[in-house]
C-alpha cells in the first residue's frame, strides 16, 4: 500500500475533492468517484461510513461510501435521483459534473461492522445497497463468511451490476427482483427465520423494507441486528413526543452554567445556535450523528435512527431529541 501523505487540502473539517468519474449504474442511479485533486490519499473510512456532500445554495446531503475501505485514493457514492425527495439528489444529478470540485465532510460511521461475527447476512433494498457493498468488500478482505441479498424492482434498477458480477458468480450475492410488488420478492421472514450461532445481520433500504426486516429479525439475539435508515421513518401523529404537546424545557451547558430554553417549536440544536452556542448539524433528521452530544442529567426522548440503547443512555442528537424532564444538562 502507498504511504502517500494526506494532502494539506484535506486536513480541515471538510475536503475539496475532484469528481473524477460519473457513471450510470442503473435506472436513475449515478455513481460519483471523488478523489483528491493532487492524487493524495484520502482520510480512511470503514464500511458503513458516509460523507456529507455540500451543494450550491447551502444544501448538504449524506451519502454512504460504497467502495472498499482498503481503497485510500477514492470515495465512491451512488445517488438515486428521487423526484419526490427534498431535492438534494436531483440537485446532485444536475450539478455535479466530471472535473468539478466538491466540498465533502470527512467520513463518519454510525453503521459499523461489529467485531467477532462468524457469519454475516447483508440485506439491501434498492439504493440502500451502497453501505452494504462497502461491507461486502470489507468482509471479503477480512475473510469473514457472508451472504448478500439485493432486492430491487428489476435488473435495470440494480446498481453496480458489473462490480457485483463476480460476487454473484461465486454464490455470495443473490438478486431478488419483485417487479414493484414486494410480496413477489425476497421472503425476508423466511431468510431471517433461524439466526445461526455468531451470525449478524445488516440491512438498509426504504421504509417498507426496513419495517419488514425489523419485524422478521425481532427474535434475533440482542446486538446481532444492525441497520441504517436513509430517510427518517415516518411517524404517525401523536407517536412523537411525550413532551412536545405542552412543554418547553431548559438545557444547561455544563461548563458555563448557561441555561437556554428550548421551546416546543424548535430543536435543541436550533435553540443552542440562537443562544450563540456552536453546534454542528448536517441531516437535521437524526440520521447522521453530526450533532451527537453527551448529556449528564435529564430524561431524553431520543427520536434518532442511529443509536442503540447503550449509546442512548449517554448521548442524544440535538437535532431531533427532546427532553421529557424539565432540565437537560449537556456535556458542553
Ligand atoms: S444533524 Fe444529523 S443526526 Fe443531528
Amino acid at each position: 500500500m502507498s504511504t502517500q501523505p494526506i494532502s494539506t487540502e484535506t486536513q480541515g473539517q471538510t475536503l475539496n475533492l475532484l469528481v473524477r468519474q460519473v457513471r450510470f449504474e442503473g435506472r436513475g442511479i449515478n455513481s460519483y468517484e471523488l478523489v483528491d485533486p493532487d492524487g493524495a490519499q484520502l482520510p480512511p473510512f470503514s464500511a458503513g461510513a458516509h460523507i456529507d456532500i455540500h451543494l450550491a445554495g447551502g444544501v448538504v446531503r449524506q451519502y454512504s461510501i460504497s467502495n472498499a475501505p482498503r481503497e485510500r485514493h477514492r470515495y465512491v457514492i451512488a445517488v438515486l435521483r428521487d423526484e419526490r425527495g427534498r431535492g438534494g439528489s436531483k440537485a446532485l444529478h444536475e450539478q455535479l459534473r466530471v472535473q468539478d470540485i466538491v466540498r465533502v465532510s470527512r467520513p463518519r460511521n454510525n453503521f459499523h461492522l461489529v467485531d467477532g461475527a462468524r457469519r454475516v447476512l447483508l440485506i439491501a433494498g434498492g439504493i440502500g445497497v451502497t453501505p452494504l457493498k462497502a461491507m461486502a468488500h470489507e468482509l471479503d478482505d477480512a475473510g469473514i463468511d457472508y451472504e448478500m441479498h439485493y432486492c430491487a424492482k428489476d435488473a435495470r434498477s440494480a446498481a453496480f451490476a458489473d462490480e457485483f458480477e463476480s460476487m454473484r458468480a461465486s454464490g455470495r450475492l443473490h438478486f431478488h427482483f419483485d417487479g414493484g410488488d414486494p410480496s413477489a420478492g425476497l421472503d425476508i421472514r423466511d431468510l431471517l427465520n433461524a439466526p445461526g450461532e455468531g451470525q449478524h445481520v445488516y440491512y438498509c433500504g426504504p421504509g417498507g423494507f426496513m419495517n419488514a426486516c425489523a419485524a422478521a429479525a425481532q427474535h434475533w439475539p440482542p446486538g446481532t441486528v444492525h441497520f441504517e435508515h436513509f430517510k427518517a421513518p415516518e411517524r404517525s401523529p401523536g407517536e412523537h413526543a411525550a413532551n412536545d404537546a405542552n412543554d418547553s424545557f431548559i438545557v444547561r451547558i455544563a461548563r458555563t452554567g448557561q441555561e437556554i430554553e428550548v421551546t416546543k417549536d424548535e430543536s435543541i440544536a436550533e435553540a443552542l445556535a440562537g443562544a450563540g452556542v456552536a453546534m454542528e448539524t448536517s441531516c437535521c433528521a437524526g440520521l447522521c450523528g453530526t450533532c451527537k452530544v453527551r448529556y449528564l442529567e435529564g430524561e431524553v426522548e431520543h427520536n434518532d435512527c442511529i443509536m442503540n440503547d447503550e449509546e442512548k443512555s449517554e448521548y442524544l442528537t440535538a437535532c431531533v431529541s427532546r427532553a421529557t424532564s424539565k432540565l437537560l444538562v449537556l456535556d458542553l
